[in-house]
């Protein structure tokens, strides 16, 4: 069946190392388009085992070893973002990967505000629900930092 109304979800978006700066502009944008934060966490630094377990569905790629360097080289903010949709919605707003191409394709998105090129792109943003349930326990699993992502809504239809 048909969903017919969208879900309340909960989403991982990371700060990256490259765009820390902009971490208020950020959280202003992120509220304004209509997020709540739900959990967050400045300052950690990850160390390259960190970023390799967060990342290793690009092990052996030929980027992962500059990923990993770039995601453990200084700190980041974690976020837990809720919004109707937050998962689509909020890598709408982060924009395309490589934040050269973000700059003509999506100007005002995220990534091409505040990120470089293809590695240092400003901004993380979970790709489904599964990736967002694991992303976030990553993130959040020491007591009492955050809660659980909330269930897709039943299907009703
Ligand atoms: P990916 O999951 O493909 O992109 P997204 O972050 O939009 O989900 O890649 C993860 C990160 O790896 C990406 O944000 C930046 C980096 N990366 C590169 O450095 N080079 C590349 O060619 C790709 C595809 C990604
Ligand atoms: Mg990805």
């Amino acid at each position: 069946g048909c969903r017919l109304v969208d879900p309340v979800e909960r989403t991982l978006a990371l700060i990256k190392p490259d765009a820390t700066g902009n971490t208020n502009e950020i959280l202003n944008r992120v509220e304004q388009e209509g997020f709540v934060v739900v959990g967050k966490i400045e300052g950690r630094v990850w160390s390259q085992q960190d970023a390799a377990t967060f990342y290793s569905e690009h092990s052996g790629k030929a980027f992962f070893d500059t990923l990993v360097d770039f995601m453990s080289s200084g700190p980041i903010v974690q976020l837990c973002l809720e919004k109707v949709g937050a998962i689509k919605a909020w890598r709408e707003l982060a924009g395309p990967t490589n934040s050269t191409d973000a700059k003509t394709l999506e100007p005002s998105s995220i990534r091409a505000l505040y990120g470089t090129c293809g590695t240092k792109n400003a901004v993380h943003g979970s790709d489904s629900f599964a990736s967002a349930l694991r992303e976030i326990n990553f993130c959040f699993d020491q007591a009492g930092e955050a809660a659980a992502v909330v269930a897709p809504a039943e299907e009703t239809a």
